[in-house]
Order: C-alpha cells, then structure tokens, then sequence
C-alpha cells in the first residue's frame, strides 16, 4: 500500500492531527508510479485532481447564484467562486512544475458527472447543502491529506498553497454556515424542516457518489488522466443519475427571495421609477439625487450577477483562463451591486422598498452563452462610460470621497471587462461553432436581444404599488 492509499484508508478519522512544521515525513512504502520521478508524480496527480475538483466548483456551483434569493448569499457565493478560481490558478501553476500532471485543463468524465449531479436538486437550499456539506468538507479534507502526505521540504511550494487554502476553506465554511439549514439529527430527526430532511438525504447520497470514485484523496491506484468511464456504483447502492435522466436548465427567472421586483428600474417617469433617465444628465438636477439614483444602478448590477452565472456551466469544455476571468468578471459584478446595497440604507433608503430588475435575466437566459456574454460586454459595459462619466463628475461636487472612490473603482473594473469581452468572446463563439466574425455577431446578437425583448422583457409586473416603492419621485423627498 502506498502511503497516499494509506492516507486515503484513513479517511475515515477526520481529527487526524495537520503534521507538525518539519515533522517526520512517512515514505512511502510501495509508491504506484514507479522510476525516479515517482514520488514527484503521485503529489502531482493529487494536485491535478484538486485543480480539476476547484476548477468544477466554479462551473457549477455558480448555478446556485441565481438560484438562492438573498443577495448576502449570491455575494458570498461570487466570493467564493473567485477564490476556488485561484485555487485552480496557483494548483495549475504550481502542478505544470511537475512531472506528471498533464497539459491540458480538461476535467476527467467520473467527476464531471458527480459535479453535474451536484447541481440537479430542484430546491436551491438543497443543492447549496450538497455543495457545502458533501463537497467543500472532502475539498477541506483532501487539503488536509495532502500536508500530512507530502514531503514538507521537498513539496514546500505546493505546501504553502494548500496551507493557504485550507484557512480559506475554513473561512468558507464559517461564512456560508448561516445560510445552511439546521442539520437533522438522529436523536430527533422529525424536528427537522422539510428542506433541511431532504437536505440531508440529498447529502448521504451525494456522499456515497464521491465515496464511489475514491473521494478526493490520492488518486492511487493511478486514476488515468485520460478520460475514465463514468462512475459505476454498485447496483445495490446505484440509483439512477439525476443527470442522466435529465438535462439541467436555467430557472426561466432569477430568485430575489424576500425583495420585490419589476422588469426595469429606468423610465422616463419619475412617478414609476426610481432611475429618471433624463434627471442623470439633466445639469440641474441636484447631485444628491444624482447620487442615490447611481447606488440604485450600482445595486441592480445584480441581475449582471445573475445573468452572468448562467454561462459557466454551459460552458464546460471551456479554457480554464476563461471560467477564471469569468469569475474575476463576477466578483467584480456582486462588489458593485454591493456598492448599492450598502450605502442606500445610510441615506435612507428601505431596501424592502426597492424593486428589482429581472429584464436582462429573463431576456439573455434565452440566448446562447456567447450572445449573453456579447450583449453584457460588447453593448451594456462598453455603452455605460459616457453616461458614467457624467454621473461621476457631479457626485464629485458632493466632497463625499467613499462615493468617488467606489464610483472610480468601478468604472476602473468596468475597462477590465469590455478588454475582457474582447479577448473572450471569440473563444467563446468557437465552442459553440459560430463562424462570423465578432462585429457581425454582435450587431446580430443585438437585433436578436431586441426581438426576444418583445417576447421577454416587461414581463414582471411591479411587486408594489407606486406609494409604496422607491420612485424618483420619492428620493426627492428623501434628500430634502
Ligand atoms: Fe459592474
Ligand atoms: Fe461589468
């Protein structure tokens, strides 16, 4: 048995003690690989399986974002989407200095399918607890085996990474608990919520689908890096894939939980909305308005954040350098919206009171990955400068430095996505084989965008009537 199969044997005690700085290291006894690199490539195939496990954390677990309905958890869950994508960045990084770890950012079939049945539950709390209760613990624990595993001296560089990422992985799970249901216990498993009852029974059978193929530990013996045939549990424990009896879509709505919602939040009537299209570059209009309607603007970069989303688990043969600028493009999105959500409370504005857009999400979830990425990149980011930049100059006027500063940074992030955009949107069309040129498509995705618009804008009726929600009409108030 070698040591990484021993590791792997053990799985079962997770108190095993992290090694001491320096402790002793545990040779293998009877490696799998074998000649003079063999101890290299046993570590190097176990990073390669983290990177793969990381990079399909970003694929699909983002299918929760527009999923769960409370902005707190879509922002934390971008975050921790940035953060696996750079936990795949340093693997990949840190993997290609070894021998054994392979070229290619290709993810093997066996756990392609469990992270594709990992996104099948109906309920989103549900699907949240097999990511955080099933998935991230054995991300954590793999981690944590791989320090106990490796040579602390001769593995230094991948050592400081994985440090590194079990703190985050600790972190994680401490910021994503109070989103999670109460567990059911055995002692009174009838207390539990029905959510929280199917949670767990969703967790047992997701575990028992990692367990299948060897949980995330060492891949020995050597798991092939070329693709392996789909899990095959044994008939007596094997219900039928989820995945395989049917495809997963895209709800045909993003959730907002407990927020009311409308299609737009911009109009030309300040008795409907609270953005009035022609009070932002009105030179008379006073900056304070000017400033509450951009927060409000800022905050509805949520729908980008929703929208967003939906791109990475269509995309699964995706470059990993796209999925982690994606991620980066996400993050950035759910700061913005951030922007909003916190300062409008300081100036007064109820949030219950505010109404979210759904207009973009219900639009682009009916196009291709590479039309929505077109129309947010190419027509929305690229067109929002001129019309920011007036914005900017008279909140200036305010001295109220927080608001130009975040107004800066985002206009800063903004120029990242349209480079962005023009360096991914030609990849992204050839996975879908799309032959025309980018200038083409674009002005065809725009004419199609403003055909389904008929069809799919407008859709949601305002959730409150006009005495009750954030109007234009109503921040005049709230200023004086
Ligand atoms: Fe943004
Ligand atoms: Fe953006």
């Amino acid at each position: 048995m070698s040591a990484a199969s021993a590791v792997a044997a053990s799985a079962s005690e997770p108190t095993a003690p992290l090694p001491e700085r320096g402790g002793r290291f545990q040779p293998p006894s009877n490696p799998a690989p074998t000649g003079r690199l063999a101890a290299v490539q046993e570590m190097a195939r176990w990073l390669r399986l983290l990177f793969e496990t990381e990079r399909e954390f970003v694929r699909t677990a983002t299918t929760l974002i527009y999923r769960v309905g409370e902005p707190e958890l879509k922002y934390l869950l971008c975050q921790h989407v940035w953060e696996a994508a750079n936990h795949a960045r340093f693997l990949r990084e840190r993997g290609r200095e070894l021998s054994g770890f392979g070229t290619t950012d290709e993810v093997r079939p066996s756990l392609r399918q469990l992270f594709n049945e990992a996104v099948m539950p109906a309920d989103a709390t549900v699907a949240l607890v097999g990511f955080y209760r099933v998935i991230k613990p054995a991300l954590h624990d793999a981690y944590r085996r791989y320090l106990t595993a490796t040579h602390h001296l001769a593995d230094w560089p991948s050592r400081k990474l994985v440090e590194e990422f079990l703190a985050d992985e600790a972190r994680h799970a401490a910021e994503i608990a109070p989103y999670l249901p109460v567990a059911a216990s055995a002692s009174e498993p009838t207390s539990a919520s029905p959510v929280a009852a199917s949670a767990s029974e969703w967790s047992a059978y997701l575990t028992t689908l990692l367990d299948s193929h060897g949980g995330l530990h060492s891949p020995t013996p050597p798991l092939s890096l070329s693709p392996s045939p789909p899990l095959s549990l044994s008939p007596s424990s094997a219900p039928p894939l989820l995945s395989v009896t049917r495809g997963y879509t895209h709800p045909p709505t993003p959730n907002r939980g407990r927020f009311p919602t409308c299609s737009s939040v911009f109009s030309h009537d300040p008795a409907e909305t609270p953005i009035v299209r022609a009070w932002l570059i009105d030179p008379t209009t006073d900056a304070r308005v000017i400033r509450m309607m951009v927060y409000v603007w800022l905050m509805m970069e949520l729908d980008a954040v929703d929208y967003l989303a939906t791109v990475f688990y269509d995309t699964p043969h995706a470059p990993f350098d796209l999925h982690h600028d994606l991620a980066r493009h996400l993050w950035d999105e759910s700061r913005h919206s951030q922007f909003g959500y916190r300062q409008l409370p300081r100036l007064g504005v109820d949030l219950l009171t505010l109404e979210h857009s759904l207009d973009l999400y219900t639009i682009l979830v009916q196009m291709t990955p590479p039309e929505r990425y077109a129309m947010m990149t190419m027509e929305f980011e690229a067109n929002s400068f001129p019309t920011k930049a007036h914005v900017m100059d008279r909140v200036r006027e305010l001295n109220d430095f927080e608001a130009d500063t975040l107004l800066a940074f985002d206009r800063n992030d903004e120029q990242n996505h349209v480079r962005s955009g023009h360096r991914w949107l030609p990849v992204m069309m050839a996975l879908f084989g799309e032959t025309r040129s980018p200038e083409e498509f674009v002005t065809a995705t725009r004419a199609r965008f403003a055909e389904l618009a008929k069809t799919y804008g407008g859709i949601t009726p305002h959730s409150l009537p006009p005495s009750q929600r954030l109007t234009g009409e109503k921040i005049l108030r709230l200023i004086k």
